[in-house]
């Protein structure tokens, strides 16, 4: 990747996205740039992952070809009044949840190309999900290069603008749900005298296993479960007792609750 490159906000996302590109070899560091209030931190960063701190939001974005917008929603209003003049010619790159290219439209000035891409927390790894947001105004070529790039940290997927909330939902907070499940069998696990490192190491490596399992053979998941259930069998018990005890219904109700958004 030839641009410059310019992060507004250095927190957990962009850090992760940060690493990922140094980490892959698509981006040389100093072709990185970040700004963020706390300079000290800002610094600390820098030195670790190797990108040229900025003093300023607007330091930064004349500075970058491509900017992404890495702070929390709330604080993006006042980021682009800082910064609007000078994103003519640039493209901007957004991953705050909830702004998407409509939201973003009436704020920024004419000649600014913008997409809106939602990560997740495994993008640390790179075995993150990008959804990228169909509606966008950067050019076609442009675009692949980015998606390629953001290759560099996971699956890269297109939605349209009405499933980005959904999709971001399973995708953003599903890490979440799945961690939680992840600590419940751990706890069998002690429960039953395992060790508790062993435990995570054990869980971890068996979600990861079943995952990468369904990705490479395709399998209906249901189809992987009976695999994995003989007649008769103890895993049917297993089984019986999460129905009895309503995963399915609670998982819906998990992502109905977000989607629904009450407090
Ligand atoms: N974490 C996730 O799983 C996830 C998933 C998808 C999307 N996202 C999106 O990613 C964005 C960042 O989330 P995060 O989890 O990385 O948050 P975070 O760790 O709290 O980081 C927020 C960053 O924004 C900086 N910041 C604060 N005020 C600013 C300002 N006025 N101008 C520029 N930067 C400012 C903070 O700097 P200081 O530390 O110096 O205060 C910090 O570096 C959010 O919009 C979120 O919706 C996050």
């Amino acid at each position: 990747m030839k641009q410059t490159i310019g992060f507004i906000g250095m927190g957990n996302m962009a850090q992760a996205i940060a690493e990922g590109f140094v980490r892959s070899g698509m981006v040389s560091p100093e072709k990185l740039r970040a700004y963020a209030p706390h300079q000290d931190k800002l610094r600390q960063n820098a030195e670790r992952i190797g990108f040229i701190p900025c003093a300023s939001a607007s330091e930064l974005t004349a500075s970058s070809d491509i900017c992404i917008m890495c702070c929390k929603p709330y604080q993006i209003e006042e980021v682009l009044k800082e910064i609007s003049a000078l994103l003519p010619g640039r493209a901007l790159l957004s991953v705050a949840a909830g702004w998407d290219f409509d939201r973003y439209r009436p704020l920024l000035p004419s000649g600014t190309r913008f997409q809106f891409i939602m990560p997740n927390t495994p993008a640390m790894t790179g075995d993150g999900v990008l959804l990228f947001e169909a509606a966008h105004s950067l050019e076609a070529e442009e675009r692949m290069q980015i998606m390629e790039l953001f290759g560099c940290l996971g699956l890269v997927r297109e939605l349209p603008s009405h499933l980005m909330g959904i999709g971001g939902t399973i995708t953003g907070c599903g890490p979440a749900f799945v961690d939680m499940m992840m600590e419940a069998f751990a706890d069998a696990a002690v429960k039953y005298g395992i060790s508790r490192p062993l435990a995570y190491e054990l869980v971890s490596q068996m979600v990861l296993g079943s995952a990468r399992l369904q990705a490479v053979t395709g399998k209906h998941p249901g189809q992987l479960k009976d695999e994995v259930c003989s007649p008769g069998g103890t895993t049917i018990l297993g089984v019986e007792a999460l129905e009895k005890h309503g995963l399915r219904a609670a998982c819906l109700e998990a992502i109905q609750a977000v989607m629904r958004g009450e407090r």
